[in-house]
C-alpha cells in the first residue's frame, strides 16, 4: 500500500480538513432516518439503539421508525409498561439500554418540564447518558460544537495521526477525545461529526481502506493503514451452557417463565433447569450465541410428560406479544416447526 500524498498537518489546518470532510459528506451522506430530525429525544433513541446494534440491523427492519411510532416522545416512553418497552426492543438485545432510555424520559419529564436540557453538562447528568451520548445529542440535535469519539472516529484518528496507542486503552481514548476537541468546528459540528463517522463506515473501514476515495487523504500520516488501529487484547470469553426445558401441550401452549434474574429481567424464556435435571431428559436442540464476554451454548430438553414443572402456560397466540430474547425465540420457532 503506497502512502497517500502527504501535504498538510491536520492540527495546523483544521479548517481545510473540516471543509474537505463536510463537502464529501454532503455528496455521499446516507439518508439515515435519524439524520432527518433534530429532536433531542429522537436523536437519543437512535444513539442508544446504535450503541450495540449495527446501522444495518437497525435500518433493515425499520427498528428505529417502529420504536418512535410506539413511543413518539418522552411522555409516551415514560408512561409505558416494562413489558411494552421490552417488546419494542426485542431482538436488539442488551435490554438495559431501553430501561435506561425510559429512566431518562422520566427524568426529562419530571425534572426538566419535558424539554431536554441544552448543554453538554446537563445532558451528561441525565441517567444512563455517558460522554459519547451527551456529545451526540448536543451536536446532532443542537449543532453545538461538541467533540465526539466512537469506534469509527478512534480508528480514523489512529490512522490520520499514525498513532499506535491502543484505541481501547484509557490513554488511547484520552488522546482521541483531545484530538476530537481540537478538530471539531465552532459551527457545523452536526455535519462534521456525522461526516467523521461516515468516513469510518465507508472509506476508512476496519478491514478495508479506500484511500483513493478519501476526502482527507492529504492529511493522513500513516503509510500502513491496515495495521492500525492497535488494540489491547480483550478480556477472555467465558463459555457457559444454559439448559432449557421444552414442554408443549397438544393445543400448542408452551411452558414459559418470566425472568427475574438480572440479565433477563422481565423477559419470557423457556424455563431454565439444572444440568443434573437436564441430563436425565432427551436433548432436542442445541445452538450457540454470544453476549458480552460470554459464549453461550443453549440446549433444550424434552420435558417428562407426567411431571409438573414451575412456569406459566402461554397460548401460542400470545407468544408473539411477549418480549422473548432472540436466542430463545429461535429455539421456540425451530421446535414448534419441527415437533
Ligand atoms: N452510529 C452511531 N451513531 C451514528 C450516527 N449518528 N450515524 C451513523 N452511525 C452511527
Amino acid at each position: 500500500m503506497t502512502k497517500p500524498p502527504y501535504s498538510a498537518s491536520l492540527i495546523d489546518h483544521p479548517l481545510s480538513f473540516q471543509d474537505s470532510l463536510i463537502a464529501w459528506f454532503q455528496r455521499v451522506a446516507e439518508p439515515h432516518p435519524w439524520r432527518k430530525t433534530t429532536a433531542p429525544y429522537e436523536i437519543l433513541v437512535s444513539e442508544v439503539m446504535l450503541q450495540q446494534t449495527t446501522v444495518q440491523a437497525v435500518r433493515e427492519n425499520q427498528r428505529y421508525e417502529k420504536f418512535l411510532e410506539g413511543f413518539p416522545n418522552t411522555t409516551a416512553l415514560a408512561n409505558a409498561t416494562e413489558q411494552e418497552i421490552l417488546k419494542a426492543w426485542e431482538g436488539l438485545g442488551y435490554y438495559n439500554r431501553v430501561r435506561n432510555l425510559q429512566k431518562t424520559a422520566i427524568v426529562v419529564n419530571e425534572s426538566h418540564g419535558g424539554e431536554f436540557p441544552r448543554t453538554l453538562t446537563e445532558l451528561s447528568a441525565l441517567p444512563g447518558i455517558g460522554p459519547y451520548t451527551a456529545a451526540a445529542v448536543a451536536s446532532f440535535a443542537y449543532d453545538l460544537s461538541a467533540p465526539l469519539v466512537d469506534a469509527n472516529v478512534s480508528r480514523v484518528f489512529a490512522r490520520l495521526f499514525d498513532d499506535e496507542t491502543p484505541i481501547n486503552s484509557p490513554k488511547g481514548q484520552k488522546i482521541a477525545w483531545e484530538r476530537a476537541e481540537k478538530l471539531v468546528p465552532e459551527n457545523g459540528a452536526r455535519h462534521y461529526n456525522s461526516a467523521l463517522m461516515e468516513l469510518g463506515q465507508k472509506v476508512c473501514k476496519n478491514n478495508e481502506v479506500l484511500c483513493e476515495n478519501c476526502p482527507v487523504s492529504s492529511f493522513c500520516q500513516t503509510r500502513v493503514p491496515l495495521t492500525l488501529p492497535k488494540k489491547k487484547p480483550k478480556a477472555q470469553t467465558i463459555e457457559i451452557t444454559e439448559y432449557a426445558l421444552w414442554n408443549q401441550k397438544q393445543n400448542g401452549d408452551l411452558l414459559l417463565q418470566k425472568g427475574d434474574g438480572s440479565r433477563r429481567n422481565g423477559m419470557w424464556t423457556l424455563p431454565l433447569i439444572s444440568k443434573e435435571e437436564a441430563l436425565t431428559l432427551p436433548l432436542l436442540h442445541e445452538s450457540k450465541y454470544a453476549i458480552t464476554k460470554y459464549k453461550v451454548t443453549l440446549k433444550a430438553y424434552q420435558a417428562e410428560p407426567n411431571s409438573i414443572y414451575d412456569g406459566e402456560w402461554i397460548p401460542l397466540s400470545a407468544q408473539d406479544t411477549l418480549p422473548i430474547p432472540s436466542p430463545m425465540r429461535k429455539v421456540i420457532n425451530e421446535l414448534q416447526e419441527r415437533l
